[in-house]
């Protein structure tokens, strides 16, 4: 994982899966249901150090993802967060200057996330030495999407609507969450992290715009990449502008960071092209082979391969695994990968 981070190819790419460790799984239900809830999963290290070790023993993945939520930087600000049972996150709608004002300075932040630390510091000594470990933040974009309208549906008219309204607010929330992300991921590697991913989930959303992408996707995201750089020069970045389209090369260029993941809507040969040049690629298979027989399964994964494999390359989804994924073909993807 690590070399492909670092710009080499190899005739068998490195296989992880976003949300590897999740609902598709009998093993991480019931730990989900031992620890109460969601929320108190992430705080438990013990138990989040377990379902994140539970898809590397299950399937022997060359990387570890630390089992945590992007919505855990609003919740440490001080924003209240919880989850819905079979519906999503749910946070007290953040709509007032005054809010924003009132959002945790970071000596609190850190004291919140301290289980978080203690998880990657377990799990990095219970890995494999040839498995990586990935620490995560949602990116500013994405996490104020959720802060301001709440949940996880239509987020973005929210966001929209306060970027458009009320522009200083706006401006104050995405620089503190700017802020907090790298005093975050850098707390991540101090403690054992071996990379870090910035997950840009709504980027899509602003995609349509090219100065707002520009301004509120690609240059926080180049920001953030430089200051980790700063502080940790051997940590590899990876970023993931889920749904940049068209804009998916100006941001890998402009951002500069080790690795680009790419959503199952951009053709391998185009990213082969157009990004691999100046990155790693992350991807790109769709989730929805995982579901039911998996029909397809090979020939989707097959063609990826073919085309990426030649230069730094990491195998991965275009987005998460989902609940009713089959973890046989999650098993016969892996086989398939290395064989
Ligand atoms: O295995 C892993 O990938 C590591 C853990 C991880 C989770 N969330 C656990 C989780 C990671 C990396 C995330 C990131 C995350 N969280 C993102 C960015 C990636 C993406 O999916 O776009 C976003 C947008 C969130 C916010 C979030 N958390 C949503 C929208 C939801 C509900 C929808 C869903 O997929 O369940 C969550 C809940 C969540 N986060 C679960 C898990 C395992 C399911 C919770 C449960 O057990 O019921």
């Amino acid at each position: 994982m690590l070399r492909a981070l670092s710009g080499q190819s190899s005739p068998v790419p490195p296989i992880w899966l976003m949300r590897q460790a999740g609902r598709y799984l009998p093993e991480y239900l019931k730990t989900r249901a031992d620890a109460g809830s969601f929320l108190e999963l992430c705080y438990d290290s013990d138990r989040a150090t377990e379902v994140t070790l539970q898809p590397i023993r299950r399937f022997g993945f060359d990387a570890a993802i630390l089992f945590a939520d992007i919505l855990l930087v609003p919740h440490a600000l001080g924003q209240k967060v919880w989850f819905e049972v079979g519906e999503g996150p749910r946070l007290e709608p953040l709509q007032s200057s005054e809010q924003v004002a009132r959002l945790n300075e970071l000596d609190l932040f850190h004291d919140n996330l301290a289980p978080v630390y203690e998880t990657v510091r377990m799990i990095r000594a219970k890995l494999p030495a040839t498995t990586a470990l990935i620490g995560f933040a949602g990116a500013p974009w994405t996490v104020a999407t959720y802060m301001i309208a709440g949940r996880g549906k239509d987020n973005q008219t929210g966001a929209k609507a306060m970027m458009k309204n009320d522009p200083l607010t706006f401006e104050r929330l995405m620089h503190r969450l700017e802020n907090a992300t790298v005093e975050y991921l850098s707390k991540q590697i101090a403690a054992g992290a071996d990379t870090v991913k910035l997950f840009d989930s709504w980027a899509g959303a602003l995609a349509g715009d090219e100065p707002l992408f520009r301004r509120w996707c690609i240059e926080p995201a180049e920001r953030i990449v430089a200051r980790l750089r700063e502080r940790h020069p051997d940590t590899p970045v990876i970023v993931f502008p889920r749904g940049a389209d068209r804009l998916y090369g100006g941001y890998a260029r402009s951002v500069g960071a080790a690795c680009v993941a790419i959503d199952e809507a951009v053709s391998p040969e185009w990213a082969r092209d157009v990004i691999q040049p100046v990155a790693a690629v992350q991807g790109n298979l769709d989730p929805h082979h995982l579901v039911g027989l998996g029909e397809g399964l090979e020939a989707a994964a097959e063609r990826i391969l073919e085309t990426l494999s030649g230069g730094p390359f990491v195998f991965n989804l275009g987005h998460g695994i989902t609940p009713d994924a089959d973890p046989r073909n999650v098993e016969r993807l892996v086989r398939f990968v290395r064989g």
